[in-house]
């Protein structure tokens, strides 16, 4: 057995370095020891590092019993989204899990929530005022989060769906942004008032209200109804059983906690990147301007936005919103990548590194949406944000029509500007985020004869 070589510093430092600065200690990796390195993590063991494409793809091919990715999930966010989910299982359960949650989210039924998106996006920078400088990261979380307590929870404005959409917004905020989760040996609940126990009552007042809405929407009719809940409360498994209670809450929950912040950082790059950089801005708007005119934004526009979808693309090949992106814990010794690596050792997907491969894309630390363009589907092995293979992202269609409707509602129609002259990336949780939101004023809105879905 042999593990690709790496730092010889104490696993103690190696952890402190990669969650502080990732990005120097990865930089620096692969100066010293090449396309494969491991680093020791604390509580974790081995971690080995693939920036290769061709190292990928053995990993994203190889056999889903050798390579499990629910086990690794389940110690970081099992506490919070439970075991009943896809995020969290392996193996045959994975898949037949897997298989039931997919339809939903088809890219074609995606196209539904395009006037969600468009709605909440318009009502929450229509509260901005004219000079007001707002934190880019904080608007999109919000956008975000009512995106999917709309589109995944199908939530109204009565009492009790704004009640339920409480909770999860508190759950989403408070419980998910906490550092806690990074480090499950501190999951301990020492009463309401200790770090852990304050998030652990968030969960079970949150799962009071969801258990309850469950219970009630399974005796309400779902003729009509396009949102993610109501579809997976009519799906069935090959032996004809439905998801039980708490198998749809623990998915729900899961969507919640993957889909959320997530979109939100990958929308508070794209305007950090659209407003540095004035050619790009000034191409996306004369897309916009000539594609969707004084018409509010709609599902027929999108297809014709060519140079936005390259331009998400190539923010979140350029900015990657976490350093690594799909993780597999190996169940038996196994070889990769040219090493015989020992069971127990997780390899993952270094998308940051491979983001900036030379030999894969030209000028490759340079911010470029041309060469995405008339690329509809990237190289699933050099363009890797959503992971890959058998368990790469279920929400990969819904996120992407999410920045584009939220970056064409918010470019078209309002003037912004960035109110620092440099943005650097900032360590948030597990997210590289744009630091200090970034800090964006409105000007107001755009200052022209039409816009995108104002006016
Ligand atoms: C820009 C936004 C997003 C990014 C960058 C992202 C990224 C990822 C990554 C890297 C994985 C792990 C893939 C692997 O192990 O190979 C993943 C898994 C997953 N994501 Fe996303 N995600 C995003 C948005 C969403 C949304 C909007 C949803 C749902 C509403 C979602 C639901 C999931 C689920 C359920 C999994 C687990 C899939 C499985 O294990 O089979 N994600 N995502």
């Amino acid at each position: 057995m042999s593990l690709p070589p790496g730092p010889q510093s104490a696993a103690i430092f190696q952890t402190i370095r990669y969650v502080t600065k990732p990005i120097p200690l990865l930089e620096e990796c692969r100066a010293k020891h090449g396309d494969i390195f491991t680093l020791k993590l604390v509580g974790s063991g081995d971690w080995v590092f693939l920036t290769k494409p061709e190292h990928l793809k053995e990993m994203f091919t190889g056999e889903p019993e050798v390579l499990h990715a629910g086990e690794a999930n389940k110690s970081v966010f099992g506490a919070i989204t439970g075991s009943s989910t896809v995020l969290t299982m392996d193996d045959k359960e994975h898949l037949a899990r897997r298989r039931l949650l997919l339809p939903p989210f088809h890219g074609e039924r995606m196209q539904e929530y395009v006037d969600i998106t468009r709605d909440i996006t318009l009502a929450r920078a229509g509260s901005w005022g004219a000079g007001q400088v707002v934190t880019m990261q904080a608007e999109t979380q919000r956008m975000t989060c009512d995106v999917i307590l709309r589109a995944v929870f199908g939530l109204d404005d009565s009492a009790d769906g704004k009640r339920l959409g409480d909770l999860l917004t508190r759950l989403a905020e408070i419980g998910l942004g906490s550092p806690i989760l990074l480090v499950p040996a501190l999951q301990i609940d020492l009463g309401r008032f200790s770090p852990w126990g304050k998030i652990v009552h968030i969960i079970e007042q949150t799962d009071e209200a969801l258990y309850a809405e469950i219970r009630r929407r399974r005796t309400e009719p779902i003729e009509g109804k396009s949102d993610i809940m109501s579809l997976l409360l009519q799906v069935k498994d090959e032996e004809g059983n439905q998801l039980s209670d708490k198998e749809l809450r623990d998915e729900l929950v899961t969507m919640l906690l993957a889909g959320h912040e997530t979109t939100a950082t990958g929308l508070a790059w794209a305007f950090e990147r659209a407003l540095a950089l004035p050619d790009v801005l000034a191409k996306l708007r004369a897309e916009l301007d000539t594609v969707v005119g004084s018409e509010p934004l709609s599902r027929s526009h999108l297809p014709k936005l060519e140079y936005l979808d390259a331009f998400v693309k190539e923010t979140l090949r350029f900015r990657p919103i976490m350093p690594i992106g799909g993780s597999r814990k190996l169940t038996r010794d196994t070889k990769l990548g040219g090493y015989d690596l020992p069971a127990g050792t997780t390899v993952t997907n270094c998308l940051y590194l491979l983001h900036r491969r030379p030999d894969v894309y030209d000028d490759a630390d340079e911010f470029r949406p041309e060469r995405f363009i008339g690329v509809k589907t990237p190289n699933p092995y050099e363009w890797t944000p959503f992971g890959g293979g058998i368990r790469r992202c279920i929400g990969l269609a819904f996120a992407l029509l999410e920045m584009k409707v939220v970056l064409a509602a918010v470019l078209g129609g309002w003037d912004l500007e960035l109110t620092v002259p440099e943005v650097a990336v900032e360590r948030r949780g597990f997210f590289m985020a744009p630091e200090g939101g970034p800090p964006i004023r409105v000007v107001g809105p755009r200052r022209r004869t039409s816009s995108t879905g104002v006016g």
